[in-house]
């Protein structure tokens, strides 16, 4: 599928894959729509693409877990005539023993990661139906194909998320709308300190840099794929993930858990 250049939002633009996608739709012709809470990175980033690309960038900060902030940027993107692509980025995890952790922090991690990609898709599709054009990409992640003892939030939030924009993706494609579910692995950012990795736990050579990762995605969005996990070695692990037994799976998952999250 080609987009034509036309309005981009992208929700968790301050750092890591999501300002990698605004700097790649930048470089696509896309104006932008830039969301986070960190204004004075947006507007940062939001300088330097006008100046680089000469695109136009609006900054809108929001907290996303705010049900307020949620409905503005709801209403802003039901709103947007030449919304051509929409990135549901912003996401956290939390680790840790379930029942040890703080229930409002686990309760935002599924407002985030859940709730306000929901409603974003829902204010989005029908404008995009209408017009019988458009994309939405959600963030999701290769924990959605696994349960993840120690993380057991962020791989639920993110099961949602892949589940669903498979369901989105077919009953949206006939009218020339493709969503799909970006499935990373590790990638080098700041999320892995937010969520408490042990970074020590994980191999160098397993993270992806968020220019690859969005590359990729963007790639698989022109040829209208449901579904997009970067790299070989995702790929690989995925598959073996869906033909080994899901005890055996757990099991294995409970020792990675415990080192990644608990040592
Ligand atoms: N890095 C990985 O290894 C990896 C792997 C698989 C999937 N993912 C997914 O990739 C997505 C992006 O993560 P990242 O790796 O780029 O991490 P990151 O650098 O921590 O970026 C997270 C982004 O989300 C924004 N955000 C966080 N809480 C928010 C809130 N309450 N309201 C609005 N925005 C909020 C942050 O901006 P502010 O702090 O300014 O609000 C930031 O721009 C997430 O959905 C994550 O689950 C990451």
């Amino acid at each position: 599928m080609d987009l034509a250049p036309g309005l981009a939002a992208v929700t968790g633009a301050s750092s890591g894959i999501g300002e990698a996608f605004a700097e790649e739709l930048a470089r696509r012709g896309h104006d932008l729509l830039i969301v986070a809470r960190d204004t004075v990175r947006l507007e940062a980033i939001a300088a330097r693409l006008r100046e680089r690309r000469g695109v136009a960038v609006e900054v809108h900060a929001a907290d996303l877990t705010d049900a307020a902030a949620l409905h503005a940027l709801e209403t802003r993107i039901a709103r947007a005539p030449r919304l051509a692509l929409l990135v549901n980025n912003a996401g956290f995890g939390t680790s840790g023993a379930f029942e040890t952790l703080d229930r409002d922090a686990e309760e935002a991690e599924i407002r985030l990661n859940v709730l306000a990609v929901t409603r974003l898709c829902h204010a989005a599709l029908p404008g995009m139906v209408e017009r019988g054009h458009g994309g939405i990409i959600n963030v999701s992640s290769i924990a959605s194909f696994v349960p993840g003892p120690y993380a057991a939030t962020y791989h639920a939030t993110k099961a949602y998320v892949t589940a669903f924009s498979e369901a989105l993706h077919e009953e949206v494609h006939a009218a020339g709308v493709t969503v799909q579910a970006l499935c990373p692995g590790f990638v080098r950012t700041g999320f892995q300190m937010r969520a408490g990795v042990n970074g020590a736990a994980i191999p160098g050579p397993a993270f992806m840099t968020p220019r690859a990762v969005v590359r990729g995605s963007l790639r698989a969005l022109d040829r209208r794929h449901a579904v997009y996990v970067p790299g070989m070695h995702y790929r690989f692990l995925m598959a073996l993930s869906r033909v080994a037994p899901r005890a055996a799976v757990r099991k294995l998952l409970t020792r990675v858990g415990r080192a990644a999250y608990l040592d």
